[in-house]
């Protein structure tokens, strides 16, 4: 006996973007009355000039239902067209249901399957990998990717080492089927003994103050593993979809900070022809929507334009890192 086995077409794509902000703007000098801190300090060593956090009534909820609805549409689809949706996010609050499943109520889609993804940073490139498995093997023909974050809930405003760099937002992409390869492979790994480095505070712990739970970084550690382990794996992505430097016309690395941008940069030895994501100059780092969102603002300006070849790469807790090359939508 033999059993059957799904098939789904020989490549798959990434069909739109779409992306939402937390509304609020705070700006370095706004954030130096909160913490011990300077405009400079933080422009230098990061790039940061403002971050965008969620006003009053701004939920993950509505951020990510508002960025997958505008990705849903630039597709040309409709809600139930989506036959799977994945959601990577650290800041969701309930173990159960998963942020998939509530978005999925919320734009009214009545059986997707709906799964959360907890890979931090590297989410949405993970997503972007899984969907990719998934549309190519067929038990899916339309995957939504979302990365969704509110990550002021979780900053310890008495930390100066984090308080400043996170912000909140939501990006989504839809993957489908493609006449033609638009993914590239996936180059995943992990550091587990590196798992303490990138923390969110237990949500069983009791806490005096009743504050919190607080993210906490090892900021140092993390910066050094990105310059240097990550920036190889970035080449290899690249090398993997058989794209040279040279060939490449955009390069959206996850927004931890300008200055691991720029480590990568050198690494790679990327022409100055390739453009480059600064979102996190505007956004701040929103974790797992950082990657859609720059991807998002660059086809946005004019900067980038569709059918680009771009390298992506995201990383952070776990340790966790995924990447690939890509074609914009
Ligand atoms: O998204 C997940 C992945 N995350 C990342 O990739 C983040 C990677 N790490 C980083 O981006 C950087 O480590 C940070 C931006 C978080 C920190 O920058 P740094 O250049 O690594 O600073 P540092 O922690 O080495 O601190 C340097 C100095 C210290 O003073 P001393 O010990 O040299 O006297 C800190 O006390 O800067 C001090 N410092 C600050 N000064 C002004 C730390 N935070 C601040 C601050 N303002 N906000």
């Amino acid at each position: 006996m033999s059993i059957r086995t799904s098939q789904g077409p020989q490549f798959a794509r990434i069909m739109s973007v779409g992306g939402s902000r937390g509304s609020r703007v705070v700006d370095n000098a706004e954030m130096c009355t909160m913490i011990d801190s300077s405009d400079e300090w933080i422009q230098q060593r990061t790039g940061i000039r403002e971050r965008r956090w969620v006003a009053d009534g701004e939920t993950a909820l509505s951020l990510g239902s508002a960025a997958a609805r505008t990705a849903i549409e630039r597709a040309g689809l409709e809600p139930n067209d989506i036959d799977a949706i994945l959601v990577s996010t650290v800041s969701h609050y309930m173990q159960t249901p998963s942020m998939a499943a509530v978005i999925a109520n919320e734009l009214g889609m009545t059986a997707p399957a709906a799964v959360d993804l907890s890979a931090a940073c590297a989410g949405f490139c993970y997503g972007v990998g899984m969907a990719d498995s998934m549309v190519r093997t067929g038990s899916a023909t339309y995957v939504l990717v979302l990365g969704v974050e509110v990550l002021s809930d979780y900053i310890d405003i008495k930390d100066r080492s984090t308080a400043f760099l996170f912000g909140d937002g939501a990006g989504a992409v839809v993957v489908g089927p493609s006449d033609s390869p638009a993914i590239g492979p996936t180059l995943w790994g992990s550091d587990p003994t590196q798992h303490e480095v990138i923390t969110i505070d237990d949500w069983r712990e009791e806490r005096p103050d009743g504050e919190g739970p607080f993210l906490h970084m090892e900021g140092r550690q993390v910066f050094k593993w990105a310059t240097t382990f990550i920036a190889g794996k970035a080449r290899e992505a690249l090398d993997a979809a058989q794209v040279s430097p040279e060939e490449l016309d955009v390069f959206i690395p996850h927004q931890a900070n300008n200055r691991i941008t720029d480590s990568m940069l050198r690494h790679l030895k990327l022409p100055a022809s390739v453009v480059v994501a600064r979102d996190i100059v505007g956004m701040g780092n929103s974790s797992a929507a950082s990657v859609p969102l720059a991807m998002e603002a660059l086809l946005e300006s004019g900067d980038a334009t569709s059918g680009q070849t771009a390298l992506m790469i995201g990383f952070g807790a776990g340790l966790v890192f995924a990447g690939q090359t890509v074609l914009l939508p």
